[in-house]
């Protein structure tokens, strides 16, 4: 072998790939898609539900273990309300129709952000569908509803400090750690992998704390378009990174 040839990496094929433990998605470009086809939005939004269907498929296909995606930010709600109500219609119909084909395919669901922003049967629905895929494994969906990092964030400092305050904690256990424990996503693993849509190249107040050092691909791609090819080519690109968490090369 050459010496320049000595030096090259080894060949990313002999390299297992090591997909991502957690994928969160930021879904773009409904409206876009829509007004492209001369739609209402909400007919955007109607088929982002499907492409939503064919993203927690390609998950389980590509052994990732948890989803996550924003279905709705706290500024959501300054949209018109007749959009509101069909992004929370839709919301619902998805709910009641793919719960039981999620839970047979061993999908866990859960929400995090404001759910008490929501009316009580919304809050009831997401409830049971939190009940009826508790015991699955095979993926962890969760849903962001209502959902701003900085209140996320915000509430969790509260919280802390409320249990200093109590004498609960106590000030030299003020870690990292301790903190992520207050945050809506205690217990679910930071993303790996951030997906963002529309070629839009921003978190918009998406898991701010937990993107720490998340890998970011931005894709040309509106989110009703969103398929198996996308997440595939998503998930080469996230292999090719080389994720030295602030550490130096070794
Ligand atoms: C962004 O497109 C998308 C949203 C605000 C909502 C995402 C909702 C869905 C995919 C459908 C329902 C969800 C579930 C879980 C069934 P945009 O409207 O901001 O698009 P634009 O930037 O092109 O206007």
């Amino acid at each position: 072998m050459s010496q320049a040839a000595s030096i090259l990496p080894e060949p990313a094929a002999d390299v297992p790939a090591q997909p991502p433990r957690h994928v969160a998605i930021i879904m773009d470009g409904n409206g876009r898609w829509a007004a492209s086809r001369h739609l209402p939005r909400v007919a955007g939004h109607r088929e982002g539900a499907r492409a939503v269907k064919r993203t927690v498929s390609a998950a389980i296909r590509h052994d990732v273990q948890w989803l996550t995606i924003y279905a709705f930010s706290s500024e959501n709600w300054r949209r018109p309300a007749g959009e509101v109500m069909d992004l929370t219609g839709l919301l619902r119909q998805y709910l009641r129709t793919e719960i039981a084909e999620l839970a047979s395919n061993g999908v866990r669901i859960r929400f995090i952000g404001d759910r008490d922003r929501f009316d009580a049967g919304i809050r009831d629905d997401l409830a049971q569908a939190e009940r009826a895929t508790v015991g699955n494994t095979k993926l962890n969906l969760t849903v962001a509803l209502s959902y701003g990092a900085r209140a996320e964030i915000l509430a969790a400092a509260r919280a802390m400090g409320e249990a200093v305050r109590q004498g609960r904690l106590d000030t030299d256990a003020l870690t990292e750690d301790a903190f992520a424990g207050f945050l809506s996503t205690d217990g679910i693993p930071d993303p790996d992998l951030i997906i963002r849509t529309s070629g839009e190249q921003r978190l918009s107040n998406f898991l701010l704390w937990q993107a720490a050092y998340a890998e970011l691909v931005f894709l040309d791609v509106l989110w009703p378009d969103f398929g198996d090819e996308h997440f595939a080519a998503a998930m080469a690109d996230f292999s090719r990174r080389e994720r030295r968490f602030g550490a130096r090369p070794g």
